[in-house]
């Protein structure tokens, strides 16, 4: 079943009198379970496009159902509130908040959408044995290697089980150790929680894991045939 199904999206920048087009009609349908990669050279509309799908962000035209929802036809606080519990998403910088220990910001996404800690429990012990950061935990981010912040990163955009997770270059940073460990417990996490993903990547590696692979090509997606 689709759980994301965005339609002919475009997205416009007016820049200095003229209007560039980062997205030029990118349609994409992902099932739910998948682990789909995106490709592209730089610039070619791949941040803007994951970004409107997981409504971070909003297109000139088109539509994107997510998790049952248009969220193309959602604003202001409800637009929040259903990206708030629906999308978890990982960054190519990790994006930890630097005062916080590794465990306040796996937990931050459970403060904001006030959530009571105890029902998290097991999910919070999942995640932290499948990434194996349990000895980080009351570290700060800058204590952590830039593989365990990582870590941290993905099992805080996992803690609220959203339906979705979007991860933009989520390796980017990373070392080719570090990077094929993360997409691996990525993978392991994908079939241990049917997590479904969709990875922004300029890495072959990542993408001959994934199920599928779409290329962006000057704004507009095309799934590539294997
Ligand atoms: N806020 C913005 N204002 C103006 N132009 C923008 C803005 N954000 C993106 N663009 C332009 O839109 C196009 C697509 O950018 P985007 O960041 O989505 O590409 P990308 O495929 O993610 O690239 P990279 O691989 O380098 O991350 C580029 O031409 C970029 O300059
Ligand atoms: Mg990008």
């Amino acid at each position: 079943m689709a759980i994301l199904e965005a339609i002919d999206i475009i997205k416009q920048y007016k820049r200095a009198g003229h209007t560039v087009t980062a997205l030029n009609r990118a349609s994409i349908t992902v099932n739910e379970g998948e682990f789909v990669a995106i490709m592209g050279v730089s610039g070619s509309g791949k941040s803007t496009f994951i970004n409107i799908c997981a409504g971070l962000d909003t297109p000139n035209a088109g539509s994107v159902m997510l998790g049952g929802r248009m969220i193309t036809s959602l604003y202001g606080d409800e637009l929040t509130q259903y990206r708030g519990k629906t999308v978890g998403f990982v960054f190519q910088s990790h994006k930890l908040i630097p005062h916080l220990t590794a465990y306040e910001n796996i937990m931050l996404p459970l403060h904001a959408a006030n959530r009571e800690f105890y029902k998290h429990e097991e999910r919070f012990k999942l995640l932290v044995d499948s990434l194996d950061i349990r000895n980080r935990l009351g570290h700060l981010p800058s204590e952590l290697s830039g593989g365990q912040a990582q870590r941290v990163a993905i099992a805080r955009a996992l803690i609220h089980y959203p339906r979705i997770l979007f991860a933009d270059e989520p390796t980017g940073n990373l070392d080719r150790k570090n990077a094929d460990e993360v997409i691996s417990l990525m993978l392991e996490l994908r079939d241990s929680l049917k997590q479904t993903m969709v990875v922004v990547t300029h890495d072959q590696k990542t993408a001959d894991r994934a199920d599928r692979v779409y290329y962006m090509e000057d704004g507009f997606l095309i799934e590539k045939r294997r």
